[in-house]
């Protein structure tokens, strides 16, 4: 099943009833079409991105006239100029972002974006991302999970000096018990939406599932 589907299938859970506009982060959002989904849904959408062509062609794809404005020399904005659209990407890296440049966030739809990121780098994108978030932002997070041993490929100390773990990626595998270990600091649960296999030859290989999670932060 197309990702993109799923969003479509999961759309009730991430606006959990609220009938406003919302102001909806997709981090490290490349060109995604889920970012115009969201758009035409009424939605405020706000994309990180620090490859300047995505960002471009995002709004080139979908025919969105745009600005684009240097915020300063590591951020550029990219501003849709459609009323109907509200998208905004800022093209900057995720780990420079913070609260006072992306702003409040209702809701987060991190789709292949936290496992696309190094593992030793997670817990880092785990701490961006939750100051800029509120107990009542409601989080959907798709991952992929696999043996990384299976792999071979590149070796890392994530954990400790002593543990050498295999990683593989990106996308880099992702398992639930780290997930909720990763955002455990935030007074959070991690609740499982849906498990299936990947359909790519690699993923059949690996027999690699694409996992989504709620992740509910409490006051
Ligand atoms: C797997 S891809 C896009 C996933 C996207 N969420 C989707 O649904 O299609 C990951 C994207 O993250 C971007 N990226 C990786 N590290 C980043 C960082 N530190 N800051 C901003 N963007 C980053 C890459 O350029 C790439 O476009």
């Amino acid at each position: 099943m197309l990702m993109f589907r799923m969003l479509q299938l999961l759309y009730g859970t991430l606006v959990a009833g609220r009938s406003r506009s919302l102001r909806v982060l997709i981090p490290l959002c490349g060109a995604s079409k889920d970012i115009n989904w969201l758009a035409e849904q009424g939605h405020c959408v706000i994309g990180v991105e620090f490859v300047e062509l995505a960002c471009r062609q995002f709004f080139i794809d979908h025919e969105i006239p745009f600005v684009e404005k240097a915020m300063n020399k590591d951020c550029t904005i990219f501003k849709s100029r459609d009323a109907a659209k509200n998208v905004t990407l800022f093209c900057c890296d995720f780990f420079s972002a913070d609260k006072s440049i992306i702003g409040a966030v209702d809701a987060v739809w991190d789709r292949g974006s936290l496992t696309s990121i190094h593992p030793n780098d997670r817990g880092r994108y785990v701490e961006t991302i939750c100051q800029m978030l509120s107990p009542s932002t409601t989080y959907l997070i798709e991952t992929l999970n696999y043996d990384s041993s299976m792999f071979g490929g590149e070796t890392t100390s994530q954990y400790s000096m002593q543990l050498i773990v295999p990683v593989a990626g990106p996308p880099y595998s992702l398992p639930l018990d780290e997930l909720t270990s990763l955002f455990a600091p935030y007074n959070s649960t991690v609740e499982q939406l849906s498990k299936h296999y990947g359909t790519e030859a690699w993923h059949k290989r690996l027999a690699a599932t694409k996992n989504v999670f709620s992740i509910t932060f409490h006051a």
